[in-house]
């Protein structure tokens, strides 16, 4: 990525990264710090922290973490170089002069965006046609959508020809290779002339939260297969992250939550009743970045699957992904196996309201879960059946929703409630302990997940990654030290990978004269290296620097060296863990002072 290193500090001078965030972040003032609701999962408790000494970012709760430019890449949703050209923007300045092959590449993402924007004209337009009454009446009189819900969305019909949109977008001066690039149309092997992908479909373009088309849906008229075409993947589209309406669902999502639907026509006919907080995962398979991006416009979520089997295995595969980001699940049904968009056609909106309102936390689904698979006209079925139980409503954190829980279960199986509330208590103990060793691992370097991620040998020998990540904070924040690192320890002795090239890095950049401050790693780092990356700076930021810490920190790492490897965290003691979490508690507090 070769923008000027000059450009980048310009940048960042410009873009402090407390007015950056305060934009998105209501965040306060704590000691030397600011801290406020993290942007990036759901939570009551402030865990998100920003430190505008080392011009950065961390989140205690998530893992989240960097500099302004990985804030704006997350947060808008941006690439490297388009989170760049953001924050140049919002300084008032302009993005170097040059052809390198970003450049090329955010080029042609420009061209990709500007042919869907005028496919999906070129598709409506012909659908207001007489030519294209067909796609109209589909809409407007099959799926009883009214003229300003087709305009809202934008829909539009794709003729039945193998070139009409190739001919109109070829005028406008469009390439063949954009064409491509952009999934609309495709170069035959047979006779090598280009040819359009949607044909004779009713389109459903989607657009992302800046209000650019990025893609498309295309449903046949009849019952022909397949059903839907969607766009692949493509410069500007990744199926995977994509929710379709949520440029419109953003606005309430805040307050109303979110009402996360199957199918395009679902959401569709939802939102013209009013329920302009629906969304929808395009296809079927919902994945943890749709989740994160729930979580990160909405608290609490509603799930709406059909009833079939495949919907239920919809739902129950969402509800555990969305579990894991701490928003509030519920599942709502529509009576008689209907789909949301049929229910909608043949009652009206108030009843849909009722359901929603009605619709049972994610608790309830599990307790139905766990009833159905046991026999529960057996003692051992019941038994078993209240022993599963238990251990569902243990996860449950508000004594009260515990309490109304266990009444519920003691009076329909008719045993003695404070017996069933004893083996929740008994379930809480261990739900409690798996906590604190998540919170152990977030607190000391990350979610175990990230640490998987980025440097799963940080597992396996934690004392040396402590050290080495003591280390490389030491040095991000006092490059001063660097030479004196060089000469004590080369880099081949990192013991892990992730660490080792970081070291190796900041050894580079150091010899060349170059900045070692996090916002000039961005550019080479992912997201959730960054994340991990920020938060050794951060512990690096509380500490007191001398050249005693640095030969310390030398000296273990010569140590674990000599003895192969590190001491398997699994071996500490829950003593060991909990004095380690307090004394993490304290350094945290402390560094407020
Ligand atoms: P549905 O079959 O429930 O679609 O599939 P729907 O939106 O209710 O459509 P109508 O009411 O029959 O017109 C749910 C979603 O699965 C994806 C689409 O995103 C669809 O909205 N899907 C379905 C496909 O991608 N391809 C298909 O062939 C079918
Ligand atoms: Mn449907």
């Amino acid at each position: 990525m070769a923008l000027p290193e000059t450009f980048i500090r310009e940048l960042t001078e410009k873009n402090d990264i407390e007015s950056v965030i305060s934009a998105y972040v209501n965040i306060k003032r704590r000691g030397r710090n600011l801290v406020g609701l993290c942007p990036f999962h759901g939570e009551k408790t402030p865990s998100f922290t920003v430190y505008p000494e080392t011009a950065s970012f961390y989140c205690f709760g998530c893992g989240a973490g960097g500099d302004a430019i990985t804030f704006i890449k997350k947060i808008e949703n941006l690439d490297y170089l388009d989170a760049v050209k953001f924050l140049a923007d919002r300084a008032g300045m302009r993005m170097p002069e040059n052809t390198n092959e970003n450049d090329a590449y955010s080029r042609l993402r420009v061209r990709v965006l500007e042919a869907n924007r005028q496919a999906a004209r070129f598709f409506n337009s012909y659908m207001m046609s007489p030519n294209g009454k067909a796609g109209l009446e589909y809409f407007h009189r099959k799926r009883r959508l009214s003229m300003s819900t087709i305009t809202r969305f934008g829909l539009g019909y794709a003729p039945d020809s193998f070139h009409a949109l190739y001919d109109e977008l070829h005028k406008q001066g469009f390439t063949d290779a954009e064409l491509e690039a952009a999934w609309l149309c495709k170069r035959s092997p047979k006779s090598g002339r280009m040819y359009d992908l949607f044909r004779n479909r009713v389109m459903v373009p989607i657009i992302d939260i800046r209000g650019n088309v990025i893609a498309f849906g295309g449903r046949v008229l009849d019952d022909s297969k397949p059903k839907y075409l969607n766009s692949g993947d493509t410069p500007v589209f990744r199926k995977s992250g994509t929710l379709f309406a949520l440029n419109v669902a953003k606005a309430t999502a805040a307050s109303d939550g979110l009402i996360l639907c199957e199918g395009y026509m679902d959401v569709i006919a939802l939102h013209q009743a009013g329920f302009t907080n629906a969304v929808a995962a395009l296809g079927t398979s919902f994945t943890e970045e749709h989740a994160n991006l729930i979580a990160r416009y909405a608290k609490k979520v509603t799930l709406l699957f059909d009833a079939d089997e495949a919907g239920q295995k919809a739902a129950s595969r969402a509800i555990d992904i969305m579990g894991k980001t701490g928003v509030d699940v519920r599942v709502m049904h529509v009576p008689d196996g209907k789909d949301p968009d049929e229910f909608l056609q043949n009652n009206p909106p108030e009843r849909f309201q009722m359901l929603l309102e009605g619709a049972s936390n994610d608790v309830e689904y599990r307790l139905v879960k766990v009833g159905k698979k046991h026999l529960l006209t057996t003692a051992d079925g019941r038994a078993a059946y209240l022993q599963e139980a238990a251990a569902v409503l243990a996860t449950l954190n508000s004594p009260i929703e515990r309490d109304v829980y266990a009444g519920q279960l003691a009076q329909n199986l008719g045993v003695n409630k404070q017996s069933i509330l004893k083996e929740i208590e008994r379930n809480r103990g261990r739900v409690k302990r798996a906590e604190d060793k998540t919170r152990m691992t977030t607190v000391i370097r990350h979610s175990e997940a990230q640490v998987k991620q980025v440097n799963p040998e940080a597992l396996k020998m934690p004392r040396a990654a402590a050290a080495e990540e003591g280390l490389l904070g030491l040095l991000i924040l006092h490059p001063d030290y660097i030479r004196k690192a060089k000469d004590k320890f080369p880099p081949e002795l990192m013991a892990t990978e992730f660490n080792r090239r970081v070291y190796r890095q900041l050894l580079e950049r150091n010899e060349k004269g170059l900045l070692v401050e996090l916002s000039f790693l961005s550019a080479d780092y992912t997201d959730e290296e960054m994340g991990y990356l920020s938060q050794i700076v951060r512990t690096a930021a509380d500490r007191v620097v001398s050249d005693e810490e640095l030969t310390n920190y030398i000296t273990v790492l010569r140590d674990e060296q000599a003895r192969g490897r590190g001491r398997d965290p699994s071996e500490l003691s829950e003593q060991d863990m909990l004095a380690i979490l307090n004394a993490m508690k304290e350094s945290q507090q402390g560094g407020n002072r």
